[in-house]
């Protein structure tokens, strides 16, 4: 298929361009590099430097391609600064009305949309399935949701068919090094500890009603998560879709995880809790498997093992 993939040059979008070309899609990326690294987009991608926020050159990248379907991985992603900088994080409900529009003029009918769980907020009961009760608790999952009632109206108003895929918590390396420039997870930020770039892996709360007090969450592999994007290309239904691993660790066991496979001691500092971080979250994959034909191949090991390969020092440093 003819894929316009925007955020391409970004952590997942790299790894999704890198897939869909090995599964001989052709494919167009639009970044704005405004975090996307243009050294990640594979050369056999055309690649197009801009934003969705400029209609004007979207419109005209949508006549000069005859895209057949859409991935849409652009956005903004940190939660935290969503909370203090809400007017900057609106930018992504503008960039999905924008993609929409643009998609309904030059009626292209597929859209793939990267959503989160957060906008679940806070778990009444676990595991998460699609159909838990929504209830953002920061603004950057409220983008998310409202990106989802913008898919689910224009599909309805314009027949775009979507597929909206609820990541967990994204982890690992799919080759490619990936080096997060503004580490916000834990998986890059233990890489920076690694590497000596912080003194210390902060923990945000070690008194948790958890196993052993920190807090419990679902990663999954960045190589399973495009992986199931391949997959959702052949879906004919709009859908949402949950991706994790079905399977929680905590904290502790993940830096455990982390020392055992680098052979070296994290250290660590504890912090207080940070509001609106639940105790424990993750995932019912069972609608990815039974409608995608999809299950995680990777295990916590494989996404430790490839984060601690990409931030090792190469030879020459
Ligand atoms: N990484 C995770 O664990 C995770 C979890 C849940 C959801 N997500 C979602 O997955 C998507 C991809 O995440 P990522 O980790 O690869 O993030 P990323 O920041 O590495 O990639 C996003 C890319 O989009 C580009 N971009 C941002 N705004 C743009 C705009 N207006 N126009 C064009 N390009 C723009 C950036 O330059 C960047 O290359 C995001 O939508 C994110 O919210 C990620």
């Amino acid at each position: 298929m003819n894929i316009l993939v925007v955020g391409g040059a970004g952590y997942i979008g790299s790894a999704a361009v890198k897939a869909l070309l090995e599964a001989n899609h052709e494919v167009t990326v639009l970044d704005n590099l405004d975090k996307g690294i243009r050294s990640l987009v594979d050369p056999q991608a055309k690649f197009i430097e801009g934003s969705l926020l400029n209609e004007k050159p979207l419109n005209n990248l949508f006549s000069e391609n005859r895209f057949e379907a859409v991935m849409h991985f652009a956005s903004l992603k940190a939660a935290g600064e969503s909370m203090t900088h809400p007017e900057k994080y609106s930018e992504n409900i503008t960039s999905m009305i924008n993609l929409l529009n643009a998609m309904s003029a030059h009626k292209v009918k597929k859209i793939i949309f990267s959503s989160s769980a957060a906008v679940y907020g806070t778990p009444q009961s676990l595991p998460l399935t699609e159909e838990s009760p929504l209830n953002p608790e920061n603004y950057y999952g409220f983008t998310k949701l409202v990106a989802e009632q913008l898919l689910d109206w224009y599909e309805k108003l314009k027949g775009i068919q979507y597929i909206s895929l609820r990541y967990f918590n994204v982890a690992g390396d799919a080759g490619l090094n990936y080096i997060d420039p503004e580490a916000n997870n834990i998986f890059p930020i233990i890489g920076e500890v690694l590497q000596g770039k912080r003194p210390a892996l902060k923990i945000f709360g070690k008194d948790y009603e958890t196993r052993d007090g920190t807090p419990v969450r679902d990663y999954i592999h960045v190589i399973d998560l495009v992986d199931a994007h391949l997959k959702a290309l052949k879906l004919e239904s709009s859908e949402i879709i949950n991706l994790g691993s079905a399977q929680g660790y905590t904290v502790l066991e993940l830096i455990k995880a982390f020392e055992s496979v680098s052979k070296k001691t994290i250290p660590q500092e504890i912090a207080p809790r940070r509001s609106g971080d639940p105790a424990e979250l993750y995932a019912s994959n069972d609608k990815a498997k039974s409608l995608l034909g999809w299950e995680p191949k990777h295990d916590l090991n494989d996404m430790v093992e490839s984060t601690i390969k990409a931030y090792e020092p190469s030879p020459q440093e």
